[in-house]
């Protein structure tokens, strides 16, 4: 089965967790997007809800298929948010940030009662960290917060290859003009921690941890979907 098939099959299961009524945030990704497609057959039988986007694609995705959209400045407490992941350990932490959305993901994120992940098995594993942490930042004095941020590691005993987000020949810039700084750190064993510390430097805005926040992760395997809830 491909990748593409487990990614729809589990944006398929997390569907059945949206209720008329709800407000919902919606992710960012080639997973997130199964979810905005087949919520948008929903939407067109007539479900009602209304979605916060957490980035520009989202947004413009939604928009081209109908999907009612809202702010979160509108509607600051949401009920559910389905995103993707780049990778979700068994205590269902997560690195996000792959498509550069994170920022805008967690704030969104943080502020529903429940996320739910969709994610392809290729996304589980035991430790975090064979993806790269994403890690945004101010691009003002971009070269002080990435020596912050690589005694940050240090103190924590982890050697860092930090490598600075480019595209198209140019630093990569997030919807709201931010540089991300990629960071290959091996194995996160402290995955709260490191993102406790990162957060305290000026300059950084976020980490793609994402800790305590996701709640369900339907992934998609070959065998069909399988669920991993968040132990309270
Ligand atoms: C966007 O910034 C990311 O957090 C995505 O949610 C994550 O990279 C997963 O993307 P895919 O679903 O495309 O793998």
């Amino acid at each position: 089965m491909t990748a593409e098939r487990m990614k729809k099959a589990a944006a398929l299961e997390a569907l059945k967790l949206v209720k008329p009524g709800m407000k919902l945030g919606l992710g960012t990704g080639s997973t997130a997007n199964f979810f905005i497609e087949a919520l948008a057959a929903k939407v067109k039988k007539g479900l009602d809800v209304k979605c916060v986007p957490t980035s520009k694609a989202t947004k413009d995705l939604a928009d081209k298929l109908g999907i009612p959209l809202t702010t979160l400045d509108a509607h600051p407490h949401l009920d559910l948010t389905i995103d993707g992941t780049d990778e979700f350990d068994p205590e269902l932490n997560l690195i996000k940030g792959g498509g550069g959305a994170l920022l805008l993901e967690k704030i969104v994120a943080s502020s529903s009662a429940h996320m739910a992940v969709i994610a392809d098995e290729s996304k589980k594993v035991k430790t975090l960290g064979k993806f790269p942490l994403p890690v945004e930042v101010v691009p003002f004095g971009i070269k002080a917060t990435a020596w912050k941020i690589e005694r940050a590691f240090k103190f924590l005993k982890m050697e860092a290859k930090m490598t600075l987000r480019v595209r198209d020949g140019k630093p990569f810039r997030t919807d709201g003009g931010h540089a991300i700084i990629d960071c290959a750190v091996g194995e996160i064993k402290e995955p709260q921690r490191l993102d406790k510390l990162l957060n305290t430097i000026p300059g950084v805005l976020d980490t793609g941890l994402f800790t305590g926040i996701c709640g369900i992760v339907f992934m998609g395997t070959p065998k069909g979907v399988k669920e991993f809830k968040r132990k309270a």
